[in-house]
């Protein structure tokens, strides 16, 4: 028989089978909650303090109680040892709902819900982050206050990688609604051109921790990661282009609406070793 998966439900660490979340729970009701998808390498999660950031600005925007006094990292190594997850690569992901609340508006609430689960992450093989993966451009445009913040509400997004799917791609441009670039469905974007290093400056992208790092590690290295307005021509035209989130790492773009992208094996691989670098802390 298999392992059970175990999950914590607040707080408690139970098997997924007995994992209950009420239906009354704002998080399944209207998506009224966040969540924060983190990498973990041979149990160390990877940036886990800009993750827990981000959730806690989402949630004190949005007034969610942020849970306080929980050790995450005993949370985590408990849930990631309890999965058999301490070797190799795990996705964790951290959800935080407003919990059951009456009312529209954003009532208080003095439960929220917390879940935390794992489980391996098969990430693409190194032939895919060689050759790079075609990237489509959703006909949809998005521009909307909630985009800034990770949301349960994750429809659009999902709407739009399965369109990428759909069409033998691997990933969805987004564009703003005045038609400049935006990140990807689940990606953050990274811009090579003349020896500079760009990402756009889009008014509904979501602060992507990644990309955070990646200017941190720039920075270190005496170069920047400038936030810059961006056309779909401008982008295509770019002497490179990678698609960048916490899981994914570092992946090139080898097309953008069926225009091929230059593939720079050597800034991929100084991509990848930026962050790499900034793990290991
Ligand atoms: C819409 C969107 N943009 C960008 C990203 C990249 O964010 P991060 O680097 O924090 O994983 C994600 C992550 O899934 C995302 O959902």
């Amino acid at each position: 028989m298999e392992n059970p998966v175990f999950v914590w439900i607040n707080d408690d660490l139970v098997p997924l089978s007995l994992a209950r979340v009420s239906v009354e729970d704002r998080g399944f009701l209207y998506g009224d909650g966040f969540f924060e998808t983190l990498r973990v390498e041979d149990g160390h999660p990877l940036f886990l303090e800009e993750h827990l950031e981000r959730l806690r600005a989402s949630a004190q925007a949005f007034r969610i109680i942020f849970p306080v006094g929980v050790d995450w990292q005993e949370r985590l190594d408990r849930l990631l040892a309890a999965n058999g997850l301490k070797a190799g690569v795990a996705a964790v992901k951290i959800l935080l709902t407003r919990g059951v609340a009456s009312g529209l508006g954003l009532p208080e609430s003095a439960s929220p819900t917390l879940v935390i689960w794992a489980r391996p992450y098969p990430a693409p093989s190194l032939e895919e982050y060689a050759t790079g993966w075609p990237v489509v451009v959703f006909p949809e445009r998005r521009t909307s206050f909630m985009g800034g913040h990770k949301s349960l509400n994750y429809l659009f997004y999902l709407a739009a990688r399965q369109y990428a799917l759909d069409q033998g791609a691997r990933e969805a441009l987004i564009l703003e609604a005045d038609g400049l670039v935006s990140e990807g469905a689940a990606t953050s974007l990274i811009i090579a051109q003349n020896d500079r290093f760009f990402t756009p400056a889009a008014a509904s992208a979501l602060p992507g921790v990644t990309v955070a790092v990646l200017a941190r590690a720039l920075k270190r290295r005496g170069k920047n990661l400038e936030h810059a307005p961006l056309t779909l021509p401008e982008v295509q035209e770019a002497d490179g282009l990678w698609l960048a989130n916490s899981l994914l790492g570092v992946m090139p773009v080898s097309s953008l609406g069926g225009k091929s992208v230059p593939l720079m094996a050597e800034i991929t691989r100084f991509l990848q070793g930026c962050l790499a670098q900034e793990a290991r802390g």
